[in-house]
């Protein structure tokens, strides 16, 4: 089969690896992929949101099948745009990825269907969000309706704070047209799980459960970025809540979209918290997440491409879907800076990795056959072993024979699950 993935992140460089496991896979397509996916796909260079130009090529090169990874091309409706065009393709169509484009929405359906999630209003002008800002409890959520590349959430610790953000989202349109309305939310607390799933829009299964580290430095401190490791599986996440959830959230959420007439057939992320009530949903994705997906994937045993085509073909409840009894740590290498300003085009060198390590890389292109740093997230380093602290030592031993200048990663990746782990 001929294969195309969509997008170029740490995250499709995760699925490319797995999908060239499959026996069925000849080709693979990475659409613009990046200087390291270049050695495991063909890297063609379109940019992931231009829908036309993404069909256009499918088309010229007689894709078989279509794998599109990130949020902007899902909510676009590339997926819509390729079946038209006669390609299968997996992820969500326009409709289904609502669920992650507007918070709003997601929001409503979870009130609606009675899925446990945090209380929150509505706002489209700023004058009625502040006068509800001066009287709500503090810490309060602000939220951006549209996408806004992860940074539409303000955890706001004071009324200032929170009148800032809906400023600067409704007035100053920091986001554009995502911020024309927002949501204000309730402050939860406890851990937060992530669980991505399989969804034929009649069947569910969970994958292996994940921690994120979204936080820049060591002890969550520092600004928010797009994740900076990772661990699966999650600690916190024991049975019984993974029972509760499939009951409570899981099997709902799919129930729901089904009712709305929005069918959702791809991976479906659930952002959970954990708390005293119970587990509620934070936040819903309509894709793979990153970096959950360099520690998820490495644990699937199963054929991700037999496992890709079940949920297009709606056969899913007929399809294995295994995952190892073991642990994956990753640790992302930043460009010293990041979230902020950062240098491009540092060199990159790297020692023989070990054989449970695979290095998934997100921001470097290759000039003159060396790899050299282009992005914030440089790329993540992900070790698989039978324990969670095996995987952590492990990922940290091989992060150290990477180097470029200004690296920076976090040391203390999976301490808090391990620490979980001995309660
Ligand atoms: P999101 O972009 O929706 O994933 O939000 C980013 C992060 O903000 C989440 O991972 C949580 O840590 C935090 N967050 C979002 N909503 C809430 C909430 N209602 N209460 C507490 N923390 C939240
Ligand atoms: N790691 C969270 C996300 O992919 O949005």
């Amino acid at each position: 089969m001929k294969i195309m993935v969509v997008g170029g992140g740490g995250r499709e460089h995760a699925i490319i690896k797995n999908l060239r496991k499959s026996p069925k896979a000849e080709v693979i397509y990475a659409l613009p992929g990046n200087g390291g996916i270049a050695s495991d796909a063909e890297c063609a260079d379109i940019r992931a949101t231009d829908i036309e130009a993404v069909v256009d090529f499918a088309r010229a090169k007689a894709i078989d099948y279509a794998v599109v990874a990130p949020d902007d091309p899902l909510a676009m409706g590339c997926v819509d745009a390729l079946n038209e065009a006669g390609i299968r393709a997996f992820g969500p169509d326009k409709k289904a990825a609502e669920i992650e484009a507007s918070k709003i929405f997601s929001k409503n359906l979870m009130k609606k269907y009675g899925i446990p999630t945090a209380g929150y209003e509505v706002f489209g002008e700023s004058g009625a969000a502040l006068e509800y800002l001066k009287t709500s409890p503090v810490p309060v959520v602000i939220k951006a309706d549209g996408l806004a590349l992860g940074k539409g959430v303000v955890i706001a610790e004071t009324r200032e704070e929170a009148a800032e953000a809906v400023r600067s989202m409704m007035e100053e349109k920091k986001f554009g047209d995502s911020g024309n309305r927002i949501v204000i939310e309730e402050f939860l607390t406890g851990p937060e799980v992530s669980v991505l799933s399989f969804t034929d829009g009649k069947t569910l299964v969970p994958m292996v459960s994940s921690m994120d580290h979204k936080r820049a430095l060591d002890g969550d401190r520092g600004l928010n970025t797009g994740g900076m490791g990772a661990v699966a599986p999650n600690p916190y996440y024991t049975e019984e809540i993974a029972e509760r959830c499939m009951k409570e959230i899981f099997l709902p959420t799919i129930e729901a979209m089904k009712a709305e007439g929005r069918v959702f057939k791809g991976c479906l992320y659930f952002g959970l918290m954990l708390t005293e009530e119970g587990p509620k949903v934070i936040e819903y994705n309509c894709r793979f997440g990153d970096p959950e997906t360099q520690v998820v994937l490495p644990l699937l045993e199963s054929d991700l491409l037999e496992v890709m085509e079940a949920v297009t073909d709606g056969r899913l409840s007929e399809t294995e879907v295994k995952f190892a009894d073991k642990c994956a740590c990753c640790v992302v290498l930043a460009s010293g800076g990041y979230p902020g300003s950062y240098e491009k085009g540092c060199e990159i060198t790297m020692g023989q990795m070990d054989s449970n390590v695979e290095v998934f890389v997100a921001g470097a292109s290759l000039q003159d056959e060396m790899l050299k740093t282009s992005g914030g997230r440089v790329m993540g380093v992900t070790a698989v072993a039978d324990t969670l602290a095996e995987a952590i030592d492990s990922a940290y031993r091989n992060v150290k024979k990477i180097e470029f200048e200004k690296v920076h990663y976090r040391t203390d990746i999976g301490k808090r699950a391990l620490e979980a782990e001995r309660k």
